[in-house]
């Protein structure tokens, strides 16, 4: 039991130890900074009294590196190849900040600032990185399959359907750094008629709902084959009134016609005595061989 507890103690302080070491790690290597694209952006220097000069360097993905730097003797801040909406966010004694003004892609890259003091000199460095909120749309495409898109986002956005959906992800990255992304939801996998999607992204997280067969679309193919239906019907009644009618008439102005008819009820009459012939043929016949069989027998 207390060798238990005691090893328990000391995974804890190696837990501690190797939690101490990830934050001095990411001390050296810098925090991560993260600002949307047209919002402000402050980066902090760390806290030191009675500096005497501070240094931030700038160096951004896309053009030349800018440095900005403070000197408390002369109370002077000097700026080098920076742009406008960099400056210093100096309270004297306290905080030594940088404030970038509606960021924009250009500004992505590492930040780092140096105060000096009696003391020594302390570091901090950020990566800046640029959030651009995508644009989103949701539609039914001539399939009637749901599209959900987020377009020029950075980073990438994530979708997701309600209800659950194997959707075909699409991914598109563009020049500038944003990545469109489109997902398709195939409406085979389920019967209900609205489904929604859900956009997630560092800057938003959106819910659309869309419903693409939609009832307007049904009225119209329910009319569209009750008009079918009626069109057959008005025909297939056109043709028996003319059937009805033709019949008529032909009674009523051919009367050859019923001669004909006549002639040919004549001709059955002709015939007839001819077939009674052959029965009573037949039954003399049958009589005949009955009456061998009869004197046959015994
Ligand atoms: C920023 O710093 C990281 C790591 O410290 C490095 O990999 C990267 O190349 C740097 N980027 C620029 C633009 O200096
Ligand atoms: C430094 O200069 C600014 C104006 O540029 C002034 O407002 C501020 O009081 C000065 N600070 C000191 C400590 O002289
Ligand atoms: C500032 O920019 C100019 C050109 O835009 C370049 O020649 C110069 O080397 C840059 N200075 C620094 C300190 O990066
Ligand atoms: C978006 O949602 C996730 C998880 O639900 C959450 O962690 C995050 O803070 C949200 N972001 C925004 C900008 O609302």
């Amino acid at each position: 039991m207390k060798k238990g507890a005691d090893m328990k103690i000391a995974g804890k302080a190696a837990c501690i130890f190797v939690l101490l070491t990830i934050t001095k790690l990411t001390r050296i290597t810098g925090n991560r900074m993260a600002a949307q694209v047209g919002h402000n952006a402050v980066m902090t220097c760390p806290t030191k009294t009675d500096a005497t000069m501070v240094t931030w360097k700038i160096s951004p993905k896309m053009g030349g590196p800018c440095n900005l730097g403070y000197r408390a003797d002369q109370n002077k801040t000097d700026k080098t190849n920076c742009s406008d909406r960099v400056n210093c966010k100096f309270q004297p004694e306290q905080s030594y900040a940088l404030e970038i003004r509606q960021v924009g892609m250009a500004d992505e890259g590492n930040y780092s600032c140096e105060v000096v003091n009696q003391e020594g000199n302390f570091h901090q460095t950020y990566q800046l990185t640029v959030l651009v909120p995508p644009r989103l749309s949701l539609y039914c495409d001539n399939h009637r399959n749901a599209v959900c898109e987020a377009a020029a986002g950075r980073p990438a956005a994530e979708i997701s359907w309600v209800p659950e959906n194997n959707s075909m992800t699409r991914t598109d990255s563009h020049d500038n750094g944003t990545v469109t992304v489109l997902s398709r939801f195939t409406a085979h996998s389920t019967n209900r008629k609205t489904v929604t999607c859900i956009v997630y992204h560092a800057t938003l997280n959106e819910t659309k709902s869309i419903a693409c067969s939609s009832p307007q679309s049904n009225l119209i193919l329910y009319i569209s084959i009750a008009l079918g239906f009626l069109i057959i019907i008005t025909f297939m009644a056109v043709i028996y009134y003319f059937k009805l009618h033709g019949c008529r008439l032909c009674h009523k102005t051919e009367p050859p016609d019923t001669s004909l008819t006549h002639s040919l009820q004549d001709d059955t009459t002709e015939v007839e005595p001819y077939t009674t012939y052959v029965q009573k043929e037949n039954t003399i016949y049958n009589s005949v061989s009955d009456l061998t069989v009869g004197q046959n027998l015994p």
